[in-house]
């Protein structure tokens, strides 16, 4: 199989092909969404809500992300891997954010990574492109800044903030980001964006007219009731069917019905 590179993605956005994205943080699950034709997959740092149980973003480590991407890259045998530089791995200075960077790629066999921010981190990503390391960048929602923002709403409301957008996602695709996020923001500027710029756009909560668009795999397959955005399409209901079969085994194993001699030595 041929492996989904930058340059693939960037004349899927000449071609008009959407592009589909979908989070993964294991190897099992990392084999099931390749197969399934997943274009790339992110190995958010979303991991410290879904698979670490944290609140938010901020406390999942570099050491923690290196692992989570290990993983994926075993599975993902045409998917690119791209992997979200966590808080705190590229923020202070550029030099720093190299070496995090660096570690990613020579430690997991990921094929790109990720980080948050506009003018604030052009400095950072400079640096790593420049050193043969593609770059994604991510405005709108930046979870990492969430205790700045004081809660996960709606971003690039009124003519400013969204004129702020536009002209940071120019000056991501100048410093040679190759493809960029953009998490809940209005359709219409994700719109605008993805129409000025030449890289692709992968949107969550952002309307149709991004290049390509991204979930977080647990929401996706409905494995957390308690969270439903307007954004969110649920494809399966898992959280059912990962109970249904649990409470089944629980109940067979109470009542002596698992194993069977079919299924004993
Ligand atoms: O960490 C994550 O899941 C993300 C996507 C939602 C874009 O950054
Ligand atoms: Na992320």
């Amino acid at each position: 199989v041929k492996r989904i590179t930058t340059t693939g993605l960037q004349s899927m956005k000449v071609r008009g092909e959407k592009i589909a994205m979908l989070t993964c943080y294991d190897y099992t699950m990392a084999t099931l969404l390749d197969a399934a034709g997943t274009d790339v997959l992110l190995v958010g740092d979303s991991a410290s809500n879904v698979m670490a149980g944290h609140e938010t973003t901020l406390p999942i480590t570099l050491d923690q992300m290196i692992y989570h991407a290990q993983c994926v890259s075993r599975g993902a045998k045409r998917a690119m891997v791209l992997v979200d530089m966590p808080f705190g791995s590229y923020q202070s200075d550029s030099a720093i954010a190299l070496a995090s960077a660096v570690r990613i790629m020579k430690e997991t066999g990921a094929h790109a990574v990720k980080l948050e921010g506009g003018e604030e981190v052009l400095e950072s990503i400079l640096k790593i492109t420049k050193a043969g390391i593609p770059v994604m960048g991510h405005l709108g929602l930046t979870p990492q800044s969430i205790h700045q923002f004081g809660s996960y709403g709606l971003q690039g409301k009124g003519e400013e903030a969204a004129e702020k957008l536009i002209k940071e996602a120019l000056m991501l695709q100048e410093a040679g980001c190759f493809g960029l996020v953009v998490e809940k923001i209005p359709a219409a500027l994700a719109a605008k964006v993805s129409a000025a710029l030449q890289i692709p756009t992968i949107g969550i909560g952002a309307g149709v007219n991004c290049d390509g668009q991204v979930l977080v795999m647990q929401d996706m397959l409905g494995m957390n009731n308690e969270f439903k955005p307007k954004f969110l399409r649920k494809y399966a209901d898992l959280a059912e069917e990962i109970t249904r079969a649990t409470s089944a085994y629980v109940q067979d194993v109470k009542q002596a019905q698992f194993p069977s001699a079919e299924e004993s030595y």
